[in-house]
């Protein structure tokens, strides 16, 4: 399937704030839209819920997931590590298994993810990664290790799929599409920041771009300074907002 032909897509977490703001991008495309979310959280999309089709259950749920993607042209995922079982690479795995054939599939993450190992983290987000992932496997809440798990799975498939690594995020109205890079460190990221509501506009984007098959985008805001910077410099990819190419280096 040609990604220039998509018409119905899946939301995985749609009640979620990047969830919620997908949904919007995906209806502004005429998309069709299926959505997933916690029957506890389906009152939290009643805002379009007479333009979407809402598939209530948890994420990782095999048969809520295979209903979910059925005659999807993509499938867009907010990977998020909940609780203690296997909550993220639960519903990557049903993802991967279920989503059909030609379909493209869009993961969310964060910047703590690594493909090839390549990327060059402060000692600041290491140490805050680090103390995370301890308080979190301590308290019982969440399982970042679950998330890593998840999108090595990911990695290691042969899927039409990108994963989109976020930086910290903030709110506030869209700035455009963020612009990308392949590993975090390099200069163009380092302010760090993207409006949420821009996340899920790359997320969007994402499955009419080719280019992104097979990558792990880490993004910035196209505004941010050193995303300005870097254009000025004339070694940006456009951050008036194409994906057209990455900053850095290949894998
Ligand atoms: N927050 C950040 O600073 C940040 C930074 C970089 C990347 N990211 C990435 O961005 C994505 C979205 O994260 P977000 O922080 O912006 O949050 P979000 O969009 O609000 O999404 C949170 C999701 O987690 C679900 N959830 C909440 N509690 C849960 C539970 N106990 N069990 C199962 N699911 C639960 C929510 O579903 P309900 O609607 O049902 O509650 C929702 O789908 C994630 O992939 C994350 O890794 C986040």
């Amino acid at each position: 399937m040609s990604t220039d032909q998509i018409r119905k897509v899946c939301i995985v977490g749609a009640s979620g704030k990047l969830g919620r703001y997908m949904v919007q991008h995906a209806l502004d495309r005429g998309y069709e839209v299926v959505g997933v979310c916690r029957e506890r959280s389906v009152p939290k999309l009643a805002g379009c819920a007479d333009r979407i089709t809402i598939v209530p259950g948890p994420t990782n749920d095999r048969e809520v997931i295979r209903q979910a993607v059925a005659g999807c042209d993509g499938v867009l995922t907010v990977l998020v590590p909940w609780g203690v079982h296997q909550y993220s690479s639960g519903t990557a795995q049903a993802v991967l298994d279920y989503a059909v054939p030609d379909a493209r599939l869009v993961f969310s993450c964060g910047w703590h993810i690594t493909r090839d190992g390549k990327d060059q983290y402060s000692w600041r987000f290491r140490a805050a990664v680090r103390i995370m992932t301890r308080l979190a496997r301590f308290v019982r809440v969440v399982e970042i290790d679950d998330q890593v798990e998840a999108c090595r799975r990911i990695f290691a498939s042969d899927r039409r799929w990108t994963v989109v690594r976020g930086s910290d995020l903030e709110e506030g109205e869209s700035q455009g599409l963020p612009v990308w890079s392949r590993h975090v460190g390099d200069p163009v990221l380092a302010s760090n920041l993207t409006r949420r509501v821009d996340f899920a506009l790359f997320m969007v984007e994402s499955l009419t771009d080719d280019t992104l098959i097979h990558e792990a985008p880490a993004i910035v805001s196209c505004l941010s300074p050193s995303a300005l910077a870097h254009a000025a410099d004339g070694r940006s990819s456009d951050p008036a907002g194409n994906t057209s190419g990455p900053s850095g280096d290949k894998p």
